[in-house]
């Protein structure tokens, strides 16, 4: 169903609402580690700029349980960073209601910027954000004209600075970003090009089902890699020494195995670690002999060969979960070749990334040039995989 865009849309002299994920990880000292959330945002910030919005910038940062979370979460920081990004003042308003931000969005000219502070400081007296409290979403609502969702890593939750506004707004858009990942992930699920190659990994199988069942469905090969391998390994009758498995998931494992009619691909080999540190002893070890006392800590030789040549001929890929403790220098071997393996289709398919811990290590390896798309979103690309309607994007109005 086609939804409609900031670009649908007249902004010049509006109040324009904009829902940004500026959730971005703080340093120690409160600087910014990382502002990918934010330049991402810049194309839907700088166009509604540019058409002579009265732009009003919100988004939540952290979880905010005491006084103490408050005091470290302000989005000042991100403000500022914001305002040197798109080298233009923007107005920072250290409340979340009131008179202060009201006269403030008042005051806004076309072309303007004001931000406020953090949605989830409502979350301090009684959770009205996160229980999407109808009264707080009316009350933002009824600061602006029109509303523009462009926090795609938001998405998977239904918040007052989301779905609460768009209930209460007659015109609710997406931003360029979140056109952009639905078009990206959503597009992979209902239409990819084919072959289809789902590459997963992370830890625990328990974290990924509904998105194996899901992709299981759609795509033509799906690949595991990661500490999930083990407990599929052991379903299939292996002996996996140390490594970690979820032993209350080893029937499951075997239904996803029999489900999947041999679109399920788990390699030949492992590299093992006699302890889950940096400094371990390494082994190669295929899947019939690692010894009791060592634990498999990134994919093989052998099997980085047998996924460099899915991926090989590949026309879209889906890759959510690394493929060993890449962390870890011994272990990270895996992760790096899928990377590249991925950064070699560059200009051949459509490669996507989930957010989380396979951006970072995308970002690790400095190959995020060579993505067709690096989501921003970890928990929301992933119930997107699971094929789950996120509240985020069913708030758009469509065409
Ligand atoms: C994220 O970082 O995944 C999003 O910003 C959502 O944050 P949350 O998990 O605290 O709701």
């Amino acid at each position: 169903m086609a939804k409609k865009t900031i670009r649908d849309i007249e902004l010049k002299n509006k109040s324009v609402l904009m829902r940004v994920d500026f959730n971005v990880p703080l340093n120690k000292d409160g600087s910014i580690s990382d502002d990918t959330r934010i330049t991402a945002a810049l194309p839907t910030i700088e166009y509604a700029i540019e058409k002579g919005a009265k732009l009003i910038l919100f988004s939540h940062l952290g979880r905010i349980k005491t006084a103490e979370d408050k005091a470290t979460n302000s989005l000042k920081p991100v403000a500022a960073r914001l305002s040197e990004l798109i080298g233009r003042p923007v107005v920072f308003i250290p409340e979340t209601r009131g008179e202060a931000l009201e006269a403030a969005v008042k005051n806004l000219k076309s072309g303007d910027v004001l931000m406020f502070e953090n949605t989830r400081f409502e979350d301090l007296d009684g959770n009205k954000e996160s229980k999407n409290n109808p009264e707080l979403g009316k009350y933002w609502a009824s600061l602006g004209d029109v509303f523009v969702n462009d926090a795609f890593g938001t998405a998977h939750r239904a918040h007052a600075s989301n779905v609460g506004i768009a209930n209460n707004m007659e015109v609710s858009v997406a931003g360029l970003l979140l056109e952009k990942e639905i078009n990206f992930i959503g597009g992979a699920l209902e239409n990819p090009e084919r072959p289809f190659v789902a590459i997963l990994g992370g830890a625990k199988v328990s974290d990924k089902i509904e998105v194996i069942k899901n992709l299981l469905k759609v795509a033509d090969k799906v690949l595991i890699g990661g500490g999930m391998a083990f407990t599929f390994l052991k379903a299939q009758g292996f002996e996996v020494g140390k490594s970690l498995v979820e032993l209350d998931k080893l029937d499951l494992a075997k239904e996803l195995l029999e489900l999947s009619k041999g679109k399920i691909e788990l390699g030949f080999d492992v590299v093992t670690g006699k302890a889950f540190d940096k400094d371990t002893e390494t082994n190669v070890r295929s899947f019939d002999a690692i010894p009791a006392d060592e634990m498999g800590l990134d994919i093989g030789p052998k099997t980085v060969a047998r996924f460099k040549e899915i991926i090989a001929s590949a026309k879209t890929v889906v890759w959510n979960g690394p493929q060993g403790v890449f962390e870890m220098e011994r272990f990270a071997n895996g992760t790096l070749e899928v990377t590249k393996a991925l950064a070699d289709l560059h200009g051949k398919a459509i490669t996507i990334v989930g957010g989380g811990d396979s951006a970072a290590a995308v970002a690790k390896f400095g190959l995020e040039d060579k993505f067709s798309h690096i989501s921003t979103g970890g928990g929301a690309s992933l119930e997107y995989l699971e094929g789950k309607v996120l509240p985020g994007v069913e708030l758009v109005d469509v065409i």
